[in-house]
């Protein structure tokens, strides 16, 4: 499928602004992939990079993180980031989340922050985020979480993501827990909800790969 980056690259320039908003996330970012010293990290629809310095720093010289997007724009930021910050075990490729030119299971963890929902073909990129983890590998994601929900703020955001960003209204946690054996979603804090609320437009789910 050949994607048209022009939606993203629009927005790669407000995204390195908002990016600061989401810094606190990161605590809980690194409390549910646990990374350790030596890990291989991936990031899916990294954007403008906002968490490759707490990734490279949690993996340390030993480990790798690897960050993918499709935009160009977004990409030269991330890449401008990490030269920037001399963040010499990290790598920014662009490329498309369905089809990533990596080895099956070579990775320890993956991360992916509001992009599996920004993609054309979410199906495909929850595949393809399952391949290249390794058997029991943690993927961590956060994203919105408009498809079932009535509220008229989620009916809202529906709206304004369809109109921005060509949003698909795929459901990202149910695609999760189609392909992965265990998805659980939980809070902010990172505790286990039994039931993500159909009125929250967002939601944060750890998927772990089978042993
Ligand atoms: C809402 S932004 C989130 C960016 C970043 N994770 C953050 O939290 O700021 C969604 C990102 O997904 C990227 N993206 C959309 N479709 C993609 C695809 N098929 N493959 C890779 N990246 C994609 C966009 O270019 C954009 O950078």
């Amino acid at each position: 499928m050949t994607l048209d980056t022009r939606s993203w690259d629009r927005h790669a320039s407000w995204s390195e602004q908002v990016a600061v908003a989401k810094r606190p996330a990161m605590r809980l970012i690194r409390q549910m992939l646990q990374l350790k010293s030596g890990d291989r990290v991936l990031e899916v629809g990294c954007g403008t990079g906002w968490t490759l310095p707490a990734l490279s720093a949690a993996v340390g010289p030993e480990g790798s993180v690897v960050a993918v997007d499709y935009s160009p724009a977004m990409v030269a930021r991330a890449q401008a980031r990490v030269a920037r910050e001399g963040l010499s075990n990290v790598r920014v490729i662009q490329a498309d989340a369905a089809d990533m030119p990596l080895e099956p299971g070579s990775f320890d963890a993956v991360l992916a922050m509001y992009a599996i929902s920004a993609t054309r073909d979410v199906p495909a990129v929850v595949r393809a985020v399952h391949d290249v983890v390794r058997p029991g590998g943690r993927v961590f994601v956060m994203d919105v979480h408009l498809a079932p929900s009535t509220s008229p703020l989620a009916r809202s955001l529906r709206w304004l993501y369809r109109r921005m960003y060509d949003w698909t209204g795929v459901n990202v946690l149910a695609e999760l827990t189609s392909v992965f054996p265990e998805v659980t979603a939980v809070d902010g804090k990172g505790r286990r909800v039994e039931r993500v609320p159909d009125a929250v437009p967002v939601m944060n789910a750890l998927a772990i790969k089978n042993a």
